[in-house]
């Protein structure tokens, strides 16, 4: 279960449930999948049953893509992955020393690669395939045994050499973009491998969409969150900033990031995200945020219930000066620390929201995607762009191929 306490901010913006309706209407015109086919079961079997017939053939699992098709699956790792799933490695980048480091851990013979690409055609990707390709080449072992391929072509260099040569491949559905699809094949298939609950995943998800869909202005959170941060930038406060006091949830804010940069940063208009975390950040940023420009809002993601509990021993039980010690925990010290910079930020009139987690579970996770994806689905409406594409992106993709042809 997730919550926010925005009810103070939201009673100052007056939202009409007209305004919602019309929104909800001009986002399902875009056609966009990422929260509807959260309902499609046929990918849920279709990798049970690739789960099934691989399980314990495999030591490691490497994921190889970038942006979309890394960061979602990032993002659940780093959240869920659990300690008796085969090791896992994302090679999101094409920096040699990074690739090396990683080959250099690999069993091959016991290495599944997951080539992750929607369009088929990003260069990094796709030379970080032809790379393994060889290598397991090279340990004449079977190229269908060590790849498949996650991708929504139907046709091209990738796809058609897969069919040739029975690798197995999954789909991504055209209609969902790369940062909207890890509720996909792209990050649901590692996902599974890794030993994550994904039906949980999307159960959580199916709580945060029927919300998006109520036109109910006090019921739709997805909605509420974007008309914070929607009415906050248009007073100047243009930076978000995304601090979970929770290690374990670094790379969704890092996912959440990408989300608000790439589906918003267009024609001159956007939101800044920046990544923070808690405790770490309140003895490096939190400066700024605290005493800098008037230009942030600072949304703190929180777990009520994190685990274990860790006891703070004193010891020194005679020494008054350490009386607080009493039944303390590492839990509550990380929460009393929240607490007093959301009041410090208070103080200085620097706006903060809190996004609480009950407890960090498939469920809860499914929740927090599908509360960022649609409030950006939202924001977009509202800043009255297309926050589904990314000319700037392709962009440079497409001159970093010009650049290798001639
Ligand atoms: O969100 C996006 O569209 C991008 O970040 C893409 O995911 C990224 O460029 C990788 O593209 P592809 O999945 O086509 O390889």
């Amino acid at each position: 279960m997730i919550s926010i306490n925005i009810e103070n901010i939201c009673q100052k913006l007056s939202l009409k449930e007209s305004f919602i309706d019309k929104c909800l209407k001009k986002i399902h015109s875009r056609n966009q999948g990422f929260y509807t086919d959260i309902d499609n079961n046929r990918p849920i079997k279709k990798i049970n049953a690739f789960a099934k017939k691989v399980e314990k053939k495999y030591d490691h699992i490497v994921v190889l893509g970038i942006g979309g098709s890394a960061l979602g699956t990032a993002t659940l790792a780093k959240a869920l992955g659990n300690k008796k799933s085969p090791k896992f490695y994302i090679l999101d980048n094409i920096d040699p020393t990074f690739i090396k480091e990683t080959e250099e851990q690999l069993n091959l013979r016991k290495t599944l690669f997951i080539v992750v690409t929607k369009s088929g055609s990003t260069v990094e990707t796709n030379m970080l395939y032809f790379y393994f390709r060889k290598k397991i080449e090279e340990k004449k072992l079977k190229i269908k045994d060590h790849f498949t391929i996650v991708t929504s072509q139907k046709k091209g260099l990738l796809i058609d050499t897969a069919k040739k040569e029975n690798i197995p491949t999954f789909e991504i559905p055209k209609n969902i973009g790369g940062r909207f699809s890890v509720l996909t094949p792209a990050a649901l298939l590692p996902a599974k491998l890794i030993g994550i609950n994904i039906e949980k995943l999307l159960t959580g998800a199916r709580i945060i969409r029927n919300s998006f869909l109520s036109k109910n202005s006090k019921k739709n959170l997805p909605f509420l969150l974007a008309s914070v941060q929607y009415a906050l930038e248009q007073k100047g406060k243009n930076i978000n900033i995304i601090m979970p006091y929770s290690n374990k949830l670094t790379a969704l804010s890092l996912w959440y990031c990408q989300l608000i940069a790439e589906s918003l940063g267009k024609n001159g208009k956007g939101i800044t995200p920046i990544p923070a975390l808690g405790a770490s950040d309140q003895h490096s940023q939190l400066q700024l945020f605290q005493d800098g420009p008037k230009d942030k809002l600072i949304i703190f993601l929180e777990i009520e219930n994190s685990k274990p509990t860790l006891v703070i021993p004193n010891p020194y039980p005679k020494n008054k000066e350490l009386n607080f010690l009493k039944e303390l925990t590492f839990n509550k010290l990380l929460k009393i620390e929240k607490s007093s910079t959301e009041k410090s930020l208070a103080k200085n009139n620097r706006p903060s929201i809190t996004i609480k987690v009950d407890f960090l579970s498939e469920e809860s996770m499914g929740e927090l995607i599908m509360l960022f994806e649609t409030s950006i689905a939202f924001l977009g409406e509202f800043y009255g762009i297309n926050a589904y594409n990314q000319p700037g992106v392709e962009a440079s993709k497409s001159l970093t191929k010009k650049a290798l042809i001639k």
